[in-house]
């Protein structure tokens, strides 16, 4: 059961290197189920979320070598996972559909779990997917697709990134090509796509909404290296933001990063390009505006570190969440921390300038665990992260480690639980 013990902090200053990204790598791990061939995913981040992927693939027949941070596969067999815990507890889980449709011609799944952070259901994946020409029936709290697919032209009514991901997934060996339109765009589907593509693949359009995949015969074996994490990039260029700090994200890449940099910059922090990555310097004061959008509009993994440095402006911040219908679980446990804010429906009103307290909170998800682990470096006293669900350790290789080596007083403590 850990908790984290944050102490006020001086200004972040030095150099931490920024990990490979959750989000690509999840859907790649998923995606090595395409071949028989051993596939190499190098540099994978230290997740539960990663591991747990692994664990998954195990369950769907294939063998996962982890050696470091070199995960080997290779899915001589594959069919539907044996392990349905496995699936409850973690969203992306959703991921090993497409391509286990794609290859065996079925697939059956638990519904997927993850952060409380709304309904999140999986309607466009399987809508998807029975353009494809697959039959998809529920039972209970069980989803079974099976067919045999042919490429077909597919509307997604909304960017969802998942169902992107499943669906070019699936079309890679779907007889004929696949259209899909109003595909969602995260540099994190191009990275999958690339990879697709080093396996064999025929995808064109990549990071667009418009995505063309022509199925083939077969898949082959690959090794690949995905994009750096942009969320965690972003999480230490707020914990920079806010302690006035000048930090080096070794590796962040800063076109994938866009919509965060805009309003950094705006609110008066450095954000400056650097031959090894991102140098971001200096203090957020000026409050924001931020409507959270499908890429490259502002990413709502972002909103509630971003909302951290909200309150450390002059005046009021306003936030808009359109993506997920419940994610403002972190304001109420930044009020215990005395932030002056509201939430009205979709709105968060955020007055900043007053100064917070150390106390005790709660992480409710993944984004909210890591922007209180923020808040607590800008507290006075002592703030306590309880994290009993692991919600930091599920998608942040060591963050208060990264926090650490930059200045900050952050320490984890593993409590007997
Ligand atoms: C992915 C990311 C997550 C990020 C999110 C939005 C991974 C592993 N996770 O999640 O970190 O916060 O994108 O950028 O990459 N929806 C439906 N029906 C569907 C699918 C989605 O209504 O079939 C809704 C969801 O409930 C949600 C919204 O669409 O409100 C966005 O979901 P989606 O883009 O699918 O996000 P995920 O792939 O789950």
């Amino acid at each position: 059961m850990p908790q984290y013990q944050i102490a006020q902090s001086p200004r972040l200053s030095g150099e931490v290197s920024i990990s490979t990204a959750k989000n690509a790598v999840l859907p790649i791990l998923a995606a090595t189920l395409l071949s028989r061939e051993e596939t190499l995913i190098r540099q994978v981040p230290d997740l539960t979320d990663t591991h747990h992927m692994a664990d998954i693939l195990r369950s769907c027949g294939a063998q996962v070598e982890e050696s470091g941070k070199d995960f080997c596969v290779r899915a001589l067999i594959a069919g539907s996972p044996q392990d349905e815990s496995l699936l409850r507890t973690m969203r992306a889980s959703v991921l090993v559909l497409g391509p286990l449709v794609g290859r065996c011609g079925e697939a059956r799944l638990s519904m997927p779990g993850g952060c409380a952070i709304g309904q999140r259901p999986i309607d466009l994946h399987l809508k998807g997917l029975q353009k494809l020409g697959a039959r998809v029936s529920q039972d209970g709290g069980e989803v079974t697709v099976s067919g045999h697919l042919r490429g077909a032209n597919i509307y997604l009514d909304f960017p969802s990134v998942g169902a992107t991901e499943n669906l070019v997934m699936a079309a890679c060996l779907a007889k004929g090509v696949t259209r899909i339109e109003n595909a969602a765009k995260e540099p994190e589907i191009a990275d999958l796509c690339r990879f697709l593509c080093a396996m064999g693949a025929r995808i064109a359009g990549a990071g667009t909404a418009n995505i063309t995949v022509e199925g083939v015969k077969e898949m082959r074996g690959a090794a690949y290296t995905p994009i750096p994490d942009r969320i965690e990039a972003g999480t230490l260029a707020c914990a920079a933001a806010i302690t006035d700090g000048s930090v080096l994200l070794e590796g962040a890449r800063s076109d994938h990063m866009r919509a965060l940099l805009f309003k950094l910059t705006e609110s008066g922090v450095i954000c400056q390009d650097d031959t090894r990555g991102l140098r971001i310097r200096g203090r957020a004061r000026q409050p924001m505006e931020v409507r959270t959008l499908s890429y490259p509009g502002f990413p709502t993994d972002m909103q509630a570190p971003l909302m951290v440095v909200a309150t450390q402006t002059h005046g009021l911040s306003v936030f808009l969440e359109t993506i997920f219908e419940n994610r403002y679980m972190h304001v109420v446990e930044l009020k215990r921390l005395g932030a002056q804010a509201r939430v009205e429906g979709q709105l968060a009103l955020i007055q900043g300038g007053k100064p917070l307290t150390g106390a005790t909170v709660t992480a409710t998800d993944l984004r909210a665990a890591a922007a209180l682990m923020l808040a607590g470096l800008v507290s006075q006293g002592q703030t306590v992260l309880v994290d009993d669900a692991g919600h930091l350790t599920r998608g942040y290789d060591g963050l208060e480690e990264k926090l650490r080596a930059l200045g900050a007083n952050v320490e984890k403590i593993d409590r007997p639980s």
